[in-house]
């Protein structure tokens, strides 16, 4: 077995992995927010249209965005992977349940699921049509489309919701796998944790109810 491959068959590599993939996305969220925001700024998309355009035809952008989807299919993978490894150890020791974790740490896989289902129905919807088909509509005119179904925004922001619980315990995992967590500081940082699990989320919520509220 060469190194990459037993690094990805124990548990502890698979963590760690799970925990830097899951750290890049976390930040990339809050690109994506900021990005997005460009949306609210009642400009008929121009700004918006623009930073799409300029992500499009920046190089260094396109390389993050390889890395980005890599990203995403590897903390994916290895999350099924964790969950099953631990069903299997679970069953053999004939499951005892650990009743002082919190529900969000006891159904990552259930949250991460419902993410999932976003991802494959966001892409299928913007990323697809606009990256890979090919459309003469503009990049807002596929997210007014979008939003202005009330069923897709509905989704969207329970989708919105699973994410906030995914977060609230993805952030302080992720730190404590890779060994950034502090003593002193620990306090401080799962407040950081679970503001950014709200607002995160909620900022994401915001700009597809307000979207939805516009075409209405
Ligand atoms: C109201 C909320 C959101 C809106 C309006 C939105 C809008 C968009 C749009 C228009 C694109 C295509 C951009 C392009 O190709 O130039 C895109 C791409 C993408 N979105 Fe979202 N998004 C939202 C929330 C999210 C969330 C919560 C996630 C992750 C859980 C996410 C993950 C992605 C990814 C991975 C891409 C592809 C990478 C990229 O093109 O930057 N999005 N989004």
């Amino acid at each position: 077995m060469n190194t990459i491959a037993r690094v990805f068959s124990y548990s502890v590599g698979r963590k760690l992995i799970m925990a830097a993939t899951g750290l890049f996305l976390i930040i990339f969220l809050v690109e994506h927010l900021i990005g997005n925001f460009l949306l609210l700024k009642g400009d008929g998309g121009a700004a918006f249209i623009e930073y799409s355009a300029s992500m499009v035809h920046n190089l260094l952008i396109r390389i993050v965005e390889i890395l980005l989807f890599a990203a995403i299919v590897v903390h994916v993978i290895d999350g099924f992977a964790l969950f099953l490894s631990g069903r299997q150890k679970r069953s053999q020791r004939y499951a005892v349940r650990n009743k002082s974790a919190s529900w969000t740490s006891r159904n990552m896989i259930v949250t991460g699921t419902v993410i999932l289902i976003f991802l494959v129905v966001h892409f299928y919807t913007f990323f697809v049509p606009y990256r890979v088909i090919g459309t003469d509509a503009t990049i807002y005119d596929l997210v007014i489309e979008a939003f202005s179904n009330p069923y897709y925004t509905a989704f969207y922001v329970l989708a919105f919701l699973f994410l906030g619980l995914h977060l609230k315990h993805a952030f302080i995992s992720s730190l404590q796998t890779l060994g950034l967590r502090h003593l002193k500081y620990d306090r401080l940082l799962q407040i950081i944790g679970t503001l950014y699990a709200v607002f995160v989320p909620a900022g994401y919520a915001l700009i597809a109810i307000y979207i939805y509220l516009k075409t209405a």
